[in-house]
């Protein structure tokens, strides 16, 4: 390790945990040339803000992200903040020549994203979007296998991303978390902050998605605004399901929703190919499951693979086979490959024109929903 990477984090909150344990661990497990250095973290909630720092041991924080843009010590700047402020830091931070790091969706809508990868791309500097699934070792595997060609012609594509933590009526809008039921600050409900990772997943297993055909729900109309007090309209999605035709020929279905009693955070995929298919389900995220279509009759059928060997991807960084690893872990290989990159020039990671692209999709999945008719996917 020679080179140093300052880093200036930005959201004490829920990713600003799970990143400051990134950067905690990345080098004590990871062989990067980079060392983490947390130099800075910003929050604009200064109380919260002195605790999380002394807690996580960073070395200094600012209460204004401009501020912190600004200095001078700042490499990289990670953006962990509702997605309303994604653009204005972004656009700062690739004007100030910032490594940027920023958490998904990549922005409110597309009109706001545009700008934002035109900055990055003007900076010329490394950036990337967080879709951490992607990092999970049964989803590398399955992109793995799918790219050696195992599962042949894909012709069908099937994703589920379900919760339940809004089901009750009395669960408000507006502040801390639960800014994600304000469309005003979230751009959309579940199209864009769960959708967004199927869609980011999909695409990078089998290509861009061409058109889609959606439909939309928000079963709860009103809630508590917090702060305000009284009860507002809801103007998030709170469920959403759409066909899609993928560029290459295949079908598509995806659903999501808020409301699906008893599930906390179900993601899954299953692909099926002319000469098999791989499906994964987040509540059993160490498996993937393999169907083998050329194994002799009598003895095919679904495997399980558990995914903690030390051939499977990441699992070598880790611990001894037989040992699983979790949510953290799959931030933790995604900073790593994103620092990989930095050490070696390469591109390792969906960046902020990737997450555009998906942008685009989640766009025309809701302008879909809203005319009742198919719609054809923009293309950054
Ligand atoms: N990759 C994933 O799976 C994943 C999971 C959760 C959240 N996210 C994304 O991460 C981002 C943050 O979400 P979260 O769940 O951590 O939110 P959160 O509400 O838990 O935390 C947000 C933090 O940002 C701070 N903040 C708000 N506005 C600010 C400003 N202008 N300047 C400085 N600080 C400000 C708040 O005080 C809060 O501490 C969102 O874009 C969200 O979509 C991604």
């Amino acid at each position: 390790m020679t080179k140093k990477l300052n880093v200036g984090l930005i959201g004490c909150g829920f990713m600003g945990k799970v990143h400051s344990n990134a950067y905690l661990k990345l080098n004590k497990f990871f062989d990067v040339e980079h060392e983490m250095v947390m130099k800075c973290i910003c929050d604009s909630n200064a109380e919260k803000l002195k605790t999380f720092a002394e807690k996580w041991g960073w070395e200094s924080t600012e209460t204004d992200w401009r501020k912190m843009i600004a200095r001078d010590d700042i490499d990289l700047v990670d953006v962990c903040t509702p997605n309303n402020t994604h653009h204005d830091i972004v656009i700062a931070a690739a004007q100030a020549g910032k490594i940027i790091a920023l958490e998904k969706p990549l922005s409110m809508d597309a009109e706001d994203g545009v700008p934002m990868v035109e900055a990055v791309e003007k900076s010329g500097k490394p950036n990337m979007v967080w879709f951490n699934y992607r990092r999970v070792p049964a989803a590398a595997l399955a992109k793995q296998i799918i790219d050696e060609g195992r599962i042949g012609r894909v012709f069908h594509y099937r994703a589920k991303y379900l919760q339940d933590y809004t089901i009750s009526p009395d669960v408000p809008q507006g502040g801390d978390a639960l800014w994600r039921l304000d469309a005003k600050v979230a751009g959309s409900g579940v199209t864009g902050d769960l959708l967004a990772h199927s869609i980011d997943m999909a695409t990078w297993f089998i290509g861009p998605i061409e058109s889609v055909c959606a439909m939309t729900e928000t079963f709860i109309k009103e809630r508590v605004m917090q702060g305000k007090d009284k009860k507002m309209p809801v103007t998030i999605d709170d469920a959403c399901a759409f066909l899609a035709r993928f560029e290459n020929g295949a079908l598509g279905t995806f659903e999501s929703t808020r409301y699906a009693c008893g599930r906390k955070n179900q993601n899954t995929f299953e692909v099926n190919g002319e000469k098999g298919s791989v499906a994964f389900d987040l509540e059993t995220a160490h498996e993937l499951e393999y169907f083998d279509h050329s194994d002799p009759v009598s003895v095919r059928g679904w495997r399980t693979i558990q995914t903690w060997d030390s051939k499977h991807p990441y699992m070598k960084n880790w611990w001894v086979p037989g040992c699983g690893i979790g949510y953290e872990h799959w931030h933790i290989n995604t900073l790593a490959d994103f620092v990989k990159g930095l050490d070696t020039g390469e591109k390792t990671c969906p960046d902020l024109k990737d997450a555009l692209a998906t942008q685009y999709a989640c766009d025309a999945v809701l302008t879909s929903a809203k005319n009742k008719a198919w719609e054809t996917i923009k293309k950054p």
